[in-house]
């Protein structure tokens, strides 16, 4: 089988390298060797091609009778997507790590490969080197997916975990991070949420059928999480990660992204720096948990791999799941989850009881709370509980009415609790 690889980064030369390495596996694997027959980029990078012509015109990889496979590993969305597109329309498998253009095209893209009959690999663009797609497209493909929860972003749970283990303040983890060469120099589509938003859009409409659609994602980053949250958090038996959740309920489809109180004893809760997880909930065998680098040319590129290994032996292309079922979206408003709020009050009597009536007003259940007992020069303390879960659109009511108290004297921060991650 002869691909052609457009890009020639990291993932390209993790791919390159490890088509070299495991040579003798993959030829016993598929029956016959993966041979790269052309690559394609922007920059010559010096990089040993092992014979492959070098070319800087990507669009023309699609077009090769020389070429059977097109290796999509330039990122981004315009040139990628018209790539994709041409080489599925010219009747040729694509293996793509491209999140972007899967979240918002992923349709399209596997109707145009199925009506090409060609396959489309993209077990690389979630989770890096964690064989997350397979799992959820063949080995539990016919079990009933109740819920996929994942750490899918690295650079968050890298600066997460530094600031829970060393204490640091949010803007001294992400210059570690970017020093370490973790965290990209601008780092606002990691820590907004937004590239796990494209993730968890993608397990979404694997897990339930759902439109491939990353503008459905509800999304929260960790730009607002503080070392004292941090702190708070750990007093009531919790760390903070940032979570992608897809849940089927009788109401709809969860699709969210947001940081999470998790119980410092469940499974989520141990996963640190970059290290990426992926817990499955189905009907059939329960909980899994799928652990290990999200990122890096290595890991990735064994997932790529992967799909050219399927591709070689002839493998039916990946069908997605419940594509006849049209799923219903929930709406964010219309989610439950209990909440972790840290409420800066002005130290007199009588606060923290106003608080709770407020809470128990809005049918708002204490389940645990931490109030400072030292005195802080200007007065201020925080007020800290934790609720019983509640739908989203009364929290919020019960947050702009616990802002409206006199006694409340900045911003009441909110932070869901995921019980269920346990
Ligand atoms: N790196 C990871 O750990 C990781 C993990 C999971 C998924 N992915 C995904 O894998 C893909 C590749 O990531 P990467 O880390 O390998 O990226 P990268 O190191 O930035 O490499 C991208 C390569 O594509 C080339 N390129 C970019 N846009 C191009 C264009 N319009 N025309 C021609 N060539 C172009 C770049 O050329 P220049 O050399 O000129 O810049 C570079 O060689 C992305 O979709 C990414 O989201 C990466």
């Amino acid at each position: 089988m002869r691909i052609g690889v457009a890009g020639l980064g990291n993932v390209a030369q993790g791919l390159l390298t490890l088509l070299e390495e495991n040579h003798g596996q993959i030829i016993a694997q598929c029956g016959q060797p993966i041979e790269v027959a052309a690559v394609a980029s922007r920059s010559r990078r010096e990089v040993d091609l092992g014979g492959a012509e070098f070319s800087h015109d990507v669009a023309a990889l699609a077009t090769r009778n020389d070429v059977d496979v097109i290796v999509e590993l330039m990122g981004g969305e315009g040139a990628a997507l018209e790539l994709v597109k041409s080489a599925l329309n010219h009747g040729k498998s694509v293996v793509t790590a491209n999140k972007a253009i899967l979240a918002a095209h992923g349709d399209a893209l596997f109707d145009l490969a199925a009506a090409r009959g060609v396959a489309l690999g993209i077990e690389a663009s979630v989770a890096g080197g964690i064989p997350v797609i397979a799992a959820l497209t063949r080995s539990l493909a016919a079990n009933q997916i109740e819920r996929v929860t994942g750490i899918i972003n690295g650079t968050c749970n890298f600066i997460l975990s530094a600031m829970s283990d060393q204490g640091a303040g949010f803007e001294d983890a992400l210059s570690k991070a970017q020093q370490l060469g973790f965290a990209e120099a601008d780092p606002t589509f990691d820590m907004g949420g937004i590239d796990a938003a494209h993730k968890l859009a993608i397990l979404a409409a694997l897990a339930f059928g759902v439109p491939f659609d990353r503008n459905a994602v509800f999304v929260e980053g960790i730009t607002d999480v503080t070392p004292d949250d941090i702190t708070y958090a750990r007093e009531l038996g919790y760390c903070i990660k940032l979570l992608g959740i897809t849940r089927r309920t009788a109401e709809g489809i969860e699709m969210r992204v947001h940081p999470a109180l998790v119980p410092l004893g469940a499974m989520l809760a141990s996963v640190n720096g970059v290290m990426n997880a992926v817990q499955i909930n189905n009907n059939a065998t329960g909980s899994l948990l799928f652990h290990g680098p999200g990122a890096g040319g290595r890991a990735t590129a064994s997932s790529v791999l992967a799909d050219l290994v399927s591709i070689a032996r002839g493998d039916r292309p990946i069908r997605l799941a419940n594509s006849t079922v049209t799923a219903t979206m929930l709406p964010m408003a219309a989610v439950e989850s209990a909440a972790y709020l840290r409420i800066p009050v002005v130290d007199q009597p009588g606060v923290f009881a106003r608080i709770a009536t407020i809470l128990s007003d809005h049918g708002i259940s204490i389940e645990g709370a931490i109030q400072r007992e030292r005195a802080i020069a200007d007065r201020k303390v925080p007020i800290v509980v934790v609720t019983q879960p509640v739908p989203e659109a009364v929290m919020t009511r019960a947050v702009a009415a616990l802002q409206a108290l006199p006694a409340v004297v900045d911003r009441v921060r909110r932070i869901r609790v995921e019980h269920a991650a346990a």
